[in-house]
């Protein structure tokens, strides 16, 4: 099946590899600010620390580290270890729609979303049916009856990404409640893509995960971005269902068969810390959304912008005539900072992701702003 399969290029990934290491600044960045290898080690207990620096670096077993396993199945309520698929976190977007899905199988995915989340379905020779975010008054919004009209009688998976990239949309429990209720009335498989799970503003707000609430659920999580830890490429599907498990751990085999024995002690480490890590991020959130308002607020004709509850990420308009690719290669130009254009992710409409999650932010912005008064003869009207 892979052999037939022709994928698009993955613009975002493009443009990250263009642009991520190379401009000094950015204001786009979906993760938290990153640990270094010895701030992580600080939370290590005297044991893990011991294990972390003997350890036999063999193969590992194919499913991930049992202990792993264990403390991932821990934070689910209803979870098992033997439920839990260790992979590297966009591994665990393909194996789903690869091994699942074949061409002509009905799936419905949200517009706009991470590429990969519905252009691996495309490229198999599914047919796509998009649940489009919306903007109100408060923000952003996805409809479940506007979902509900998409499902069919043939649909077979349905994909959904919650807390959302790119809007940091989290919907009501509710709403997320009767999303899961359409799925289940068709036993549809349920893609629940919960990587920006735990970055909660208030942990109050947090949603179950989909697999405690329907067994065709596949979920994934990951250390990408509340942990502040993407370079430890760990990550992990979920599923109660044996059958789906069993498909996705054959094409596992075909992709990166087991994980890397470090990373899987130093994900143990954090999993450990999840409170505090998680904490650490969430107070950079915070503060970042401080500067914002302030900064943003001071063009309040020019930027449009809705905080989100949840995330590290959210979208901002652009309210002028220069088209924001326009305006992102200016920032690039005369200040170095790097502004994701949110056409990158295929989203109509004049908006940039701004990444709250990086403690450089508010120097990035600060650079911004001669870049704004050049493109901008007179800031805070309608250009
Ligand atoms: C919604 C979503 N899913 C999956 C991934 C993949 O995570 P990673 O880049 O760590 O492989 C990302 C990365 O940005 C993402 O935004």
């Amino acid at each position: 099946m892979v052999n037939s399969m022709k994928f698009a290029p993955f613009k975002i990934v493009n443009f990250f590899r263009q642009h991520e290491f190379s401009a000094p600044y950015g204001i786009s960045q979906s993760d938290s600010e990153p640990l270094t290898l010895d701030e992580l080690l600080t939370y290590a207990s005297p044991e893990r620390h011991r294990q972390f620096e003997t350890l036999w670096l063999g193969y590992t077993e194919t499913q991930g580290h049992p202990e792993l396993r264990r403390a991932i199945a821990n934070m689910h309520d209803g979870i098992d270890a033997r439920d839990v698929i260790e992979v590297v976190p966009e591994e665990g977007v393909f194996l789903p729609m690869n091994s699942l899905l074949s061409a002509g199988d009905h799936v419905v995915a949200m517009q706009p979303s991470f590429q990969s989340l519905w252009e691996i379905a495309r490229a198999t020779g599914c047919e796509l049916s998009f649940w489009q975010q919306r903007r109100t008054e408060d923000g952003w919004h996805f409809d479940v009856d506007e979902l509900e009209r998409l499902i069919r009688p043939d649909t077979r998976m349905l994909i959904i990404n919650f807390p959302h990239n790119p809007s940091g949309y989290l919907p009501s429990r509710a709403d997320f409640e009767r999303v899961l209720e359409l799925a289940r009335r068709q036993n549809l498989i349920l893609f629940s893509d919960e990587i920006y799970r735990f970055t909660e503003h208030d942990a109050g707000l947090r949603l179950p995960s989909a697999c405690e609430l329907y067994e065709r659920a596949i979920v994934l999580g990951g250390l990408s971005k509340c942990f502040g830890l993407p370079g430890l490429r760990v990550g992990w599907l979920i599923t109660r269902d044996a059958g789906l498990s069993h498909e996705l751990q054959e094409m596992k085999s075909y992709t990166t068969i087991c994980g890397s024995a470090p990373s899987e002690i130093l994900a143990l480490i954090a999993l450990e810390n999840r409170e505090a890590l998680c904490a650490r991020s969430i107070d950079i959130v915070r503060a970042n959304i401080d500067v914002c308002r302030k900064f943003f607020g001071r063009y309040p004709d020019l930027f449009w912008i809705a905080y989100p509850q949840c995330g590290t990420i959210t979208l901002v308009e652009l309210a002028a005539d220069m088209p924001v690719g326009d305006f992102a290669a200016a920032a690039l130009r005369e200040a170095g900072v790097m502004v994701l254009p949110a056409e990158i992710m295929l989203f109509e409409g004049n908006y940039f992701r701004l990444g709250l999650g990086r403690r450089s932010l508010p120097q990035a912005l600060e650079r911004l702003e001669p870049v704004i008064s050049n493109c901008f003869a007179r800031p805070g009207t309608k250009v």
